[in-house]
């Protein structure tokens, strides 16, 4: 497979740091084999996550400079509403700080207690508010999103027989929201397609439910719906954008990912005038936990900085070269037999761990083996996407056995160039190579209650 040369070049550059493999087996032990609890400038290659860490453009550092700071009503704030009014057609838009902000305003909103919301797959966040807000998340994804070798279109889609079984076991006055996340991160960025947006949208439209698209990677989900949707070949992405998000009501986004930032999320609310009570409560809960209705916990210069990211992350030259750096690093771990979530998604690589290591178990966690593995092998870090990340029954204490054991390689935006890429390929394979060799996984020593991974202590298990 060729790699899809960058439709940019290089003005800017930030050194990053060689280190030994020495010296790398020191700093993960006194990070207790947590990569999250390593120093940056301790990695080479950094594919923890693709929020956030995005390279920037002139065009953004120069909007930098101009982001006006007033309060209330600056410059940078109508030039947001602008913009996102522009591309997702919708009527009320709230910048909050992040995504989790905007679930944080959003989801006590629309959440009974008690009630059930039901999504193709729940990001970790969106289920820690709908739990909050004293509901409960069920997920519905599509079978075929479970078996990584599989490869099959769209497999980030809601399946609507089970959604429709669903609602009619619990009863809808049961349920209160239904969530579609594009792309589906937590089965591997997998996209979602039109057709199922749309009926999942019909669906609940018909049950009087209302639908919030969790749209971190709005952009990356639209380009592989013009290149594998039968009827989109020839719509731009524009054009996509706008009708994927006319299957939504409302939508909480993380702008850390396709808005191309450091920092920003937003809320859209579709029709303004019918959801006049909703647009008065988000408007309240903003004030309250992120900062006034025009800067939503922001400075001006970070909305400047989202406008034009937004406007950037629709050229189809980026969006081609973007998954194209995905599938080029996939097609080579592919040819050497590793096993990945397949096809290749939108923002990463998720490599089947437990298929590099059958003979270690969940509870030793083979996910995090591969990416303490991959840190020794070349100072890339990635973290686990299993029962690492799972945690504990919170009712029975016991190690949750994770429907996948993944280590995933997110991949930040306009950062790494194909020499990078060939080093992750050739240290998967070396690890792959000597797989057999690494007999056992980790034990932890010590966790807090909630959201272990991204604090416990572990420790190799001697053979
Ligand atoms: N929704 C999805 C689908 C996400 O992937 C994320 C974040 C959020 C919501 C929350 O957004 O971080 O801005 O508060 N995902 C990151 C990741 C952290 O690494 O996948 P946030």
């Amino acid at each position: 497979m060729k790699y899809v040369a960058e439709p940019f070049r290089i003005k800017m550059v930030e050194t990053i740091r060689m280190t030994t493999r020495e010296e790398r087996e020191q700093y993960i032990k006194d990070a207790h084999y947590n990569l999250f609890n390593l120093r940056g400038e301790d990695v080479y290659i950094d594919l923890l996550t693709d929020s956030g860490t995005n390279a920037m453009s002139q065009e953004q550092w120069a909007g930098i400079l101009r982001g006006d700071e007033a309060y209330a009503g600056a410059k940078s704030y109508y030039k947001l509403l602008d913009t996102a009014h522009e591309l997702f057609g919708y009527e009320y838009i709230q910048p909050v700080h992040q995504g989790r902000a905007a679930e944080k305003v959003v989801f006590p909103i629309l959440v009974k207690k008690g009630n059930v919301c039901i999504s193709n797959m729940f990001f970790d966040t969106t289920r820690a508010h709908v739990e909050l807000a004293g509901g409960k998340a069920v997920d519905c994804v599509v079978a075929e999103a479970k078996d990584p070798a599989m490869k099959a279109k769209f497999k980030g889609n809601m399946d609507v027989e089970k959604l429709r079984r669903t609602i009619e076991e619990l009863g809808v006055e049961n349920v209160s929201l239904i969530v579609m996340t594009i792309t589906n991160n937590s089965a591997g960025g997998q996209p979602v397609s039109m057709k199922n947006l749309k009926e999942v949208y019909a669906l609940a439209q018909s049950y009087g439910l209302p639908v919030c698209i969790d749209a971190a990677r709005f952009a990356e989900n639209a380009y592989f719906i013009q290149r594998d949707e039968e009827g989109y070949a020839e719509r731009s992405i524009e054009e996509i954008v706008k009708e994927e998000f006319s299957y939504g009501d409302v939508f909480t986004m993380s702008a850390k990912k396709d808005a191309i930032v450091n920092i920003g999320g937003l809320i859209g609310v579709r029709d303004e005038k019918k959801h006049a009570e909703l647009v008065e409560k988000i408007k309240s809960n903003c004030i309250n936990f992120e900062g006034f209705v025009t800067y939503g916990g922001l400075a001006g210069r970070d909305m400047e900085a989202m406008a034009i990211g937004l406007t950037e992350v629709v050229d189809r030259d980026y969006l081609a070269y973007r998954i194209g750096q995905l599938e080029y690093l996939g097609a080579k771990l592919e040819e050497a037999g590793i096993v990945i979530q397949s096809p290749v998604g939108g923002h990463g690589i998720f490599v089947d761990a437990r298929s590099m290591f059958p003979h270690i178990p969940y509870y030793e966690f083979p996910g995090q083996v591969l990416a303490v593995e991959l840190y020794k092998e070349a100072g890339i870090r990635t973290c686990d996407i299993g029962s690492y990340m799972m945690g504990n029954d919170p009712e029975t204490g016991k190690q949750i056995q994770a429907e996948f054991d993944f280590t995933r390689l997110a991949v930040p935006r306009r950062v790494y160039t194909q020499a990078h890429f060939d080093v992750m390929a050739e240290a998967l394979i070396n690890i792959k190579n000597r797989a057999k060799d690494i007999k056992r996984g980790y034990k932890i020593t010590w966790e807090p209650k909630i959201l272990r991974h991204f604090q416990a202590h572990l420790e190799p298990i001697e053979e």
